[in-house]
């Protein structure tokens, strides 16, 4: 435990580093990369050269210092990261290698500001906070080996069918090579894929979201190829597009995540998605109607056109077994979908919309989607008082804030 003269220095020095937090962390992860070029196995570089993952990693550093005495109270946020991090295949030998490059990164921002008592003060602190990720990892790791069908870092799955279900979007559906049986996963949980890319350095670890329903021998994943417009195109999804065809293996990381569909809960849900942020939302829809078919479910798509619509006709036929009501929103239809009424509604999915067509005050709302979608969505149902419990989203990146 920390001392209090520690937890007091502690605190007031997380407004100073804030003002620093992304120099802090940019510099920490140079030196780091340069001293450990194998962690570039680990994570994204895409992330990384954006920024985001800067952003996610200053902003919880300084969350957890603000409630260093009460790390209880950022639970869940440890919890959620924890996931990603079981996930990835992060073990407590790599703590110590960020603590020692976070403190170098104060040292050099702060100068002279940073004395050693200050240094020591977050050496102490950065050991609580890691120790904390470190025990909840430590459970997941346990729990997702020794579950049913469960297994340990990754294991090799092979590509049964691959399926074009858009122009843009891909099912992969996979099985174990060992034909052993798989872990059973919440509806809205991902996997990790680790790619071997001939004639790169290093290895490409990318999230998917589990898009069918739990309980099959397979798993099935639904992947956008991400064309970069003034940015290289996205790694892993054109791989997986372009060069990986049926019969081949990919290693596969055991289902994990914090979002999932409460199917404990009788009352209504509202599905609500963005482009490929419809994948967790279908694992959930084919789920209800599985599991309860008797639950009110609103699943709402939106979707530039019918062109990148993916998924359509099983969405379709799973809501015609279901108490399912259907909408699909497309913002840019073409002629095609106007001449078939392939739609229900021309534009985006607004406040106004939602209060006249779905029940604000007893459902509970699920959305993914782009960053700029979810934070409509979820200003949407703040200004419509929906309360936080009622909420819940998943990023298909690294957390960000939703706040407009
Ligand atoms: C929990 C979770 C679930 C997910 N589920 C799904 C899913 O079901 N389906 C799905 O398709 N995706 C899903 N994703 C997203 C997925 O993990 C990948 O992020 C996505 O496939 C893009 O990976 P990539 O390797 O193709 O692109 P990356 O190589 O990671 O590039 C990402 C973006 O960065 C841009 N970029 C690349 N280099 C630079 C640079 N130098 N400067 C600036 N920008 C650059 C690229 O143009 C691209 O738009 C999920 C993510 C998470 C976290
Ligand atoms: C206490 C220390 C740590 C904190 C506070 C922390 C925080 C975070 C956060 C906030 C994210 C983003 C989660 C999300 O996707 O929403 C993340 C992801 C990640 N973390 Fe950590 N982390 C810590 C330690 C580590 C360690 C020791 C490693 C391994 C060396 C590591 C590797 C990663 C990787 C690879 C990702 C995914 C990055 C990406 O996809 O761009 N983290 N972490």
């Amino acid at each position: 435990m920390l001392d209090q003269k520690t937890i007091e220095i502690i605190k007031s020095t997380v407004p100073v580093l804030e003002v620093h937090g992304e120099q802090i962390t940019t510099v920490f992860y140079k030196t780091m990369f340069e001293n450990h070029p194998e962690l570039l196995n680990i994570f994204n570089h895409a992330n990384q050269k954006q920024g985001k993952q800067q952003r996610a990693l200053a902003g919880t550093v300084y969350a957890a210092a603000k409630y260093i005495d009460n790390l209880e109270a950022i639970l869940p946020v440890v919890n959620q990261i924890a996931h990603k991090h079981r996930s990835l295949g992060i073990l407590p030998e790599h703590y110590p290698i960020v603590g020692k490059h976070l403190l170098i990164a104060i040292k050099e921002v702060l100068g002279d500001a940073a004395t050693d008592e200050i240094i020591n003060a977050w050496a102490d602190a950065y050991g609580v906070i890691a120790d904390a990720f470190i025990s909840v990892e430590a459970e997941m790791y346990d729990a997702a080996a020794n579950q049913k069908g469960g297994w340990d870092g990754f294991r090799p799955f092979i590509v049964g069918n691959k399926v074009e279900e858009s122009e843009v979007i891909t099912s992969f559906y996979l099985k174990p090579v060992d034909g052993k049986e798989i872990a059973a996963f919440k509806p809205g949980q991902y996997i990790s894929v680790k790619l071997e890319i001939e004639g790169e350095d290093f290895t490409h670890i990318r999230q998917y979201s589990l898009s069918d329903a739990p309980g099959k021998s397979y798993y099935r994943i639904s992947v956008k190829k991400e064309a970069g417009l003034e940015t290289p195109d996205g790694k892993v999804s054109n791989y997986l597009h372009s060069s990986v065809e049926e019969g081949e293996v990919l290693q596969i990381s055991a289902p994990a995540g914090d979002f999932f569909l409460d199917t404990e809960k009788v009352t209504p849900v509202v599905l609500i998605s963005g482009g490929v942020g419809l994948t967790p939302m279908v694992s959930m829809l084919n789920t209800v109607a599985d599991l309860q078919p008797e639950k009110e479910v609103t699943f709402i798509h939106a979707a530039q056109n019918g062109k990148v619509h993916a998924l359509k006709d099983e969405v379709a036929s799973t809501a015609a077994k279901a108490k399912v009501n259907s909408v699909v929103f497309y913002d840019q239809p073409t002629e095609e979908d106007r001449e078939n009424s392939s739609f229900d509604v021309e534009g985006y999915i607004t406040k106004e919309w939602l209060k006249e067509n779905v029940d604000i005050a007893q459902s509970d709302f699920y959305f993914c989607g782009p960053v700029p979608f979810m934070k409509a969505i979820n200003a949407a149902l703040k200004d419509l008082g929906v309360t936080d419990d009622r909420i819940h989203f998943e990023f298909f990146g690294p957390m960000a804030s939703l706040e407009v």
